[in-house]
Order: structure tokens, then sequence, then C-alpha cells
């Protein structure tokens, strides 16, 4: 029998799974917890289940001489230090594929609403403006025959694709390495020229070295005047102060956010926007896609902890 810390209640049968053969803790309270709270959550664990908004350092695995696995409960995994984790022959897994569809379709939605200026609509009609139809009223930006831009085509930027070639959109993507079947239709181009061409410029990568301040101030206006960007990727993709200022010179049509770089907090001078429809981090916010998540984040602990291949891998360990 292995010890597993978990860092919050999870959804579905997770929990289930994980206790009938290990004994398990489960940290109850807020979710966003600072380095210190889970190292001493995690003190003296096999296995650790975290959460996106748990940073899981050196520290962490310093307090858990025996740790196997951290279980990051999220496709994304910029939480962990993976470089350290694998130094110590920690295993790392994450949770892809489950939240695929709901990310793509909370993406869709930022699309549509900033797109159809909903939210504004909405306010409008509840503050008792609405006087009948009009020619011009509320218009907002078609999409047909338009440019669709993802960055990072991987699962969900893909799901996202085919949602926009269903909406009529020309969808654009930058390149990938992998086999892409399936997506004869999509153009690839480098990410100068996809930001240039976008009308909508969607992002789907992770955050790392390479895509921290992807979106930093020239590029935020080589983008095309009156284009939209969504983020459902990670916040520090896009230089936000930069965004803010581009937005403030009237340069884009609006922005569809539901990450931030530095969450909770949400930069003052995106508030109050009509033109920016911000989100609390809820891509994968659904009941399904969330018990998923937590059923395979559980999966692959039992998997190391059996001796087994965990069922999806970010860094292999020993
Ligand atoms: C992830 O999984 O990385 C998302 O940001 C939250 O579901």
């Amino acid at each position: 029998m292995s010890n597993i810390a978990v860092t919050a209640q999870l959804p579905g049968p997770a929990l289930e799974l994980l206790r009938a053969c290990h004994e398990v803790r489960v940290h109850s309270g807020p979710t966003m917890l600072e380095p210190e709270v889970v190292a001493g959550w995690a003190a003296g664990a096999d296995a650790l289940i975290s959460l996106l908004a748990n940073p899981v350092g050196a520290e962490v695995m310093e307090r858990c001489p025996a740790l196997r696995i951290i279980g990051n409960c999220a496709a994304g995994f910029d939480n962990i230090d993976c470089v350290e984790a694998g130094r110590r022959g920690i295993w790392v897994t994450n949770t892809p594929d489950v939240l695929t569809e709901a990310t793509a379709d909370l993406a869709w939605a930022l699309i549509l609403t900033v797109t159809r200026k909903i939210i504004e609509a909405d306010a409008f009609l509840q503050a008792g403006r609405f006087k009948g139809w009009e020619l011009d009223l509320m218009t907002g930006s078609g999409l047909q025959g338009r440019i669709l831009g993802i960055v990072g085509f991987g699962r969900i930027g893909r799901a996202v694709a085919r949602r926009g070639s269903a909406f009529g959109m020309k969808v654009m993507a930058t390149h990938t390495s992998k086999a892409i079947n399936g997506f004869e239709d999509v153009t690839f181009a480098d990410i100068e020229t996809l930001v240039a061409s976008s009308d909508v410029l969607s992002l789907h990568c992770p955050l790392n070295d390479e895509t921290r301040g992807l979106l930093h101030e020239n590029r935020l206006r080589q983008m095309r005047r009156g284009a939209f960007l969504i983020n459902t990727a990670r916040g520090p993709v896009i230089d936000e102060a930069a965004l803010v200022r581009v937005l403030e010179d009237g340069h884009l049509g609006g922005v569809g956010l539901d990450v931030f770089a530095q969450e909770p907090a949400v930069h003052p001078g995106l508030l109050g926007r009509e033109n920016a429809v911000l989100l609390p981090h809820i891509g994968s916010a659904t009941r399904e896609a969330r018990s998923e998540m937590a059923e395979l984040a559980a999966r692959n602990v039992l998997a190391v902890l059996a001796g087994d291949e965990p069922p999806s891998i970010v860094v292999r360990g020993r």
C-alpha cells in the first residue's frame, strides 16, 4: 500500500479508485496553493496528484524522498519542474485528450461571443435599452471566408480547426512536426505570416521557454487591424501589458481570454472593456471533462505504483 497525497477534492470516481488500493490524503480548502503548502501537504508521499494551480518544484520533491510520480490533473504541466523531476527519476503525467473537445468548444464560445458582441448585447437588453429591431444594432463581424489562425496545432488546436472549417473559415496554423491526416485544407505558415494573416488568431500552444511572450508588442501590432485574439492556452504566451496598449490604440477588434499571466490576477487594463471577454480559466470545465481528467490522473498514478507504464507520460521516471 502506497501513500498518495492529493491537493484537492477530485470529481468522479478518481478518489475511490485510488482508495481501493492505497492510503490517500486529500487537501481541502482553496486549490490555489503556495509552493510551501504543496510541499507540506505532499511530504513523505509516494505519489502526488496536483492541479495546475499547485507549483511543484524542487522543494516539494525534496520533502518526498520516495516520490515516484507527480500526476498532474491538467493537460498543461508548466506548474511542474519537469527537469528536476526527470533528474530525480520521478514520473510526470498529464491528462490530455479527455479535455480536448471541451476546451475547443470554449475557444469557439469566445470567438462567437467576441465577434458577435454577445456580452454587450445582453447587457444592453438587460438595461432596458432594447427599443425594437434596428438595422445597425450590435452588428458584429462575420466569420465565413475569414482566416482562422491557430497557434499550436496539437489536439486542441486541431479540434478548434475542425470547428473553424464547419463555420466556413479558412484555417491556417503553425507548422507541426506530427502527421496531420485529415487537415488537407489547412495552410501551414510561420508565426509571423500567421499573425499577419489571421482575422481570428487562437492560441493553443503549451507554455514553455519558446512560447512565453510569443505574442509580444510587435507581433500584436502585426495583427490585422480589427482582428480578434483568443487565448485558452496559457496567459504568459501573451505580453499582457502590450496587449492592453494595443487594445487602447483600437488596433484589435477584440479579445477573448480564458487565461492570464498572473492568475488569479487580471491586468487592470483588460477589465471593463466592451471588446474584451474575460473568463476564469474554464476551458475544460464541463462535468464530463473534469471527471475524466481526475480519473486519468488517478489511472496514471495507479499504473506507476503498480510498476506499469502510465497512459499519458510527460516525463519518464524510473
Ligand atoms: C489544462 O488542462 O492545462 C487546462 O488549462 C485546464 O484544464
